[in-house]
């Protein structure tokens, strides 16, 4: 899988080191609330895995699946949420663990979704930003690292449904896609 990544923008290491600082800062933040830790399915579920390790506090987990339709015949910015009947957002504050905020329709449309049921209080937390192509009135409260505006993979992000797996953050090598 190596051979498709053009350049490692966040190793293993530099990665666990940034989740356990967040961990730290979220398990002061949350302390003696109704807390829950709300993974965005697909590719915030690998973040979201780490980081409710490395908070040291009583939280719940839950996941919301999220999916924008971003091909041509759809509105920008429209975006189909699902979520467990089982799960009650009302009363709760709500940390939303997402692999990256990009123009911003994904994190907007499950914040908007989870106030509607009642939520406390939503906040976001991404492992990756790419501020340079915002176009929702959105931004994250936590954020592991900035990035250009380049396509990445690994550690949740995929292209194509692949790389996922991959343990550290990497450009996608423009051969992959530009066949
Ligand atoms: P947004 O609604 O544009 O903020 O899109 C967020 C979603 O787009 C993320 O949950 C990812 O699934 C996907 N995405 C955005 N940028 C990348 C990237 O560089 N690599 C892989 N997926 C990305
Ligand atoms: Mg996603």
């Amino acid at each position: 899988m190596d051979k498709v990544i053009e350049r490692v923008l966040f190793t293993e290491e530099q990665i666990k080191s940034r989740v356990a600082e967040l961990g730290r800062q979220l398990s002061r933040e949350y302390e003696g609330k109704d807390f829950v830790v709300m993974g965005v399915l697909r590719g915030g579920a690998v973040f979201c895995a780490d980081l409710i390790r490395a908070i040291d506090i009583p939280l719940e987990l839950s996941f919301i699946e999220a999916s924008s339709y971003k091909d041509a015949t759809t509105p920008q910015g429209d975006v189909w949420v699902s979520y467990s009947k089982d799960f009650t957002a009302a009363g709760k504050h709500i940390l939303i663990a997402e692999d990256i905020i990009d123009t911003g329709h994904t994190l907007k449309a499950v914040k908007e979704r989870l106030l509607k049921e009642g939520a406390l209080s939503v906040k976001t937390c991404c492992i990756l930003n790419k501020p340079s192509r915002r176009q929702a009135n959105i931004t994250a409260d936590y954020v592991g690292f900035d990035i250009p505006d380049e396509f990445v993979v690994g550690y949740g992000l995929d292209y194509a449904s692949k790389y996922r797996n991959l343990p550290y953050i990497g450009i996608l090598s423009r051969k992959v896609y530009e066949k």
